[in-house]
């Protein structure tokens, strides 16, 4: 069974063989890492939107190795506390999809039936969460545009992707939850320290947004010891300060073989009016 919508006509998707198709004919392949592609041309503003390979793979490996483990767990038990059996959960901007495995494997544990989704702008990104999860159901697609029926879903997640909060607010059951995770005003704090002179607190995030009510601000907080310069390069590689720190202090994180970071993350909890 399918979850997914036609992006094309809106219509419910079947999977039949290996494709996804619609009463209307729109045929869709599964491809062969286990995802299907449901980006319309003319939604893309690139030949290839979001993460490039070498950010995913760059935050495949350090997230593979437990770094941010506490917010996996977190997470876990956020969607169980909120859950009842046959829940459905979408993962938007899943990337490649270690806290979707997480809540699924959490689920699993507590005997609970799930049905998750995951979907992300970016193909190298996606094709890795088929693989992680492979009793997921995952699909390039824009969260500006969700291939997703109206008030299908049980819980929504978002973690450090873009807020398209009337897609979200469409999506989502009554009485749904959104589990939105964002950076704590700490989060990386060392490592900025490294790149600027006067580095800046990331800003704290808690609104109010229509249709939506906020019910609980969980932190997952932990101070990680990273012993390996390949690791801190992989952390490095999956932040933005790739695109914006100055050279030389880059020049120098990279070379380092230690580094003790925050791992902060604040989980912002809202149920659907
Ligand atoms: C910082 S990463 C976070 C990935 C994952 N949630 C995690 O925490 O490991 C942001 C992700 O959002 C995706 N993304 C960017 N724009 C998007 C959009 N319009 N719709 C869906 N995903 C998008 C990127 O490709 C990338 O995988």
């Amino acid at each position: 069974m399918s979850y997914f919508i036609c992006p094309i006509c809106s219509q419910p998707l079947q999977i039949k063989g290996k494709s996804y198709i619609c009463k209307n004919n729109h045929s869709f392949d599964i491809s062969a890492k286990g995802y299907v592609n449901l980006l319309p041309a003319n939604k893309k503003r690139s030949a290839n939107p979001g993460d490039d390979k070498g950010m995913v793979m760059a935050r495949n490996n350090f997230l593979s190795l437990g770094y941010y483990g506490h917010l996996k767990d977190r997470l876990g038990q956020l969607c169980d506390k909120y859950s009842e059996n046959n829940v459905n959960i979408l993962d938007c901007g899943c990337g490649e999809g270690y806290y979707t495995a997480g809540i699924c494997e959490k689920l699993e544990q507590q005997g609970k039936m799930a049905n998750i989704q995951g979907i992300d702008i970016s193909k190298d990104a996606v094709a890795l969460a088929a693989r992680r999860l492979p009793e997921g159901q995952f699909a390039v697609a824009s969260s500006f545009h969700l291939p997703v029926p109206d008030k299908s879903i049980d819980i929504l997640i978002n973690c450090f992707s873009p807020l398209a909060i009337k897609e979200f607010h469409r999506v989502m059951k009554k009485n749904a939850v959104f589990l939105y995770v964002v950076p704590a005003p700490k989060h990386l704090w060392q490592l900025k320290q490294a790149l600027y002179e006067t580095p800046y607190e990331n800003p704290l995030k808690e609104e109010e947004y229509e249709g939506f009510e906020l019910i609980d601000t969980v932190k997952a907080e932990k101070e990680i010891f990273i012993e390996s310069n390949e690791d801190i390069n992989n952390l490095f590689k999956m932040t933005p300060y790739v695109y914006r720190s100055p050279k030389e202090a880059q020049e120098i994180l990279l070379k380092a073989e230690k580094l003790t970071v925050n791992a902060h993350f604040i989980i912002y909890v809202y149920r659907k009016k």
